[in-house]
């Protein structure tokens, strides 16, 4: 199983970046839930600002680029959970060393990032379990998690809402609802070990699902 989780830093000189607030706590207790119930997992952490769990494979990735190259390389995976929190824009040039301040505006151009789910939708063997998160603010963003869904051709969106400060982002508990083919359910706040475990109940059930259609 692979598991991606935190969030990506663009630089946009040798030490400044842009960023976002995840924690990677949320991938963090997915990746531990899956090594107890006893998966064999690789996390590829972006700047996480917890531990990794003990027993797991780390992949440092600290920019989506970094994400992209060593998710894809691992794309066989029986299961891949994108986590993290990865940046859609980067910098089209990082400037070399330390930009000093003058008083002209600092304009930066960004340009988009390789859509890392949406390139494991579009080759994904037979089997896989292909999962999601959509962070996003409210009715229109569930709306908008179960279009995610169908174009990226995953198994499963994990919607959480940031529209709220006591759920998602850098917070220890979640609320979450699981947009699948097969209907939603909405998971009460909880610990995102309690989340985590509930997500990793719907991934034991299309492994067993797709055991089933094979055969095994
Ligand atoms: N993701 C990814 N590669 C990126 C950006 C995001 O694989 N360059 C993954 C995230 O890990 C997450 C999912 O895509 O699992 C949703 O990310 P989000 O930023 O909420 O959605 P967008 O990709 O921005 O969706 P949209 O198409 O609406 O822009």
């Amino acid at each position: 199983m692979l598991v991606t989780a935190g969030g990506t830093r663009e630089p946009l000189d040798a030490v400044r970046f842009l960023g976002n607030r995840s924690s990677g706590r949320m991938g963090s207790a997915l990746a531990a839930e899956a090594r107890r119930r006893g998966a064999l997992v690789t996390l590829v952490a972006s700047n996480l600002s917890v531990p990794a769990p003990v027993g797991v494979d780390v992949v440092e990735a600290p920019t989506a680029e970094d994400v992209a190259r060593e998710t894809l390389a691992r794309g066989d995976a029986d299961v891949v959970v994108m986590a993290a929190a990865v940046a859609d824009y980067r910098p089209v040039h990082a400037e070399e060393g330390k930009r000093p301040k003058d008083d002209e505006p600092w304009t930066v151009t960004l340009e988009p990032t390789r859509d890392v789910l949406r390139e494991l939708g579009a080759k994904r063997t037979n089997g896989q379990v292909l999962i999601g998160f959509a962070a996003d603010r409210g009715e229109r963003g569930l709306e908008r998690a179960r279009e995610k869904l169908a174009n990226k051709r995953a198994d499963l969106i994990v919607f959480n809402d940031v529209g709220r400060d006591d759920i998602g982002f850098d917070a220890r508990d979640n609320e979450v609802v699981l947009v699948s083919a097969h209907g939603e359910r909405r998971i009460e706040k909880a610990a995102k070990e309690r989340i985590a475990s509930a997500i990793l109940d719907e991934v034991t059930a299309r492994l067993e699902e797709s055991d089933g259609r094979s055969g095994r």
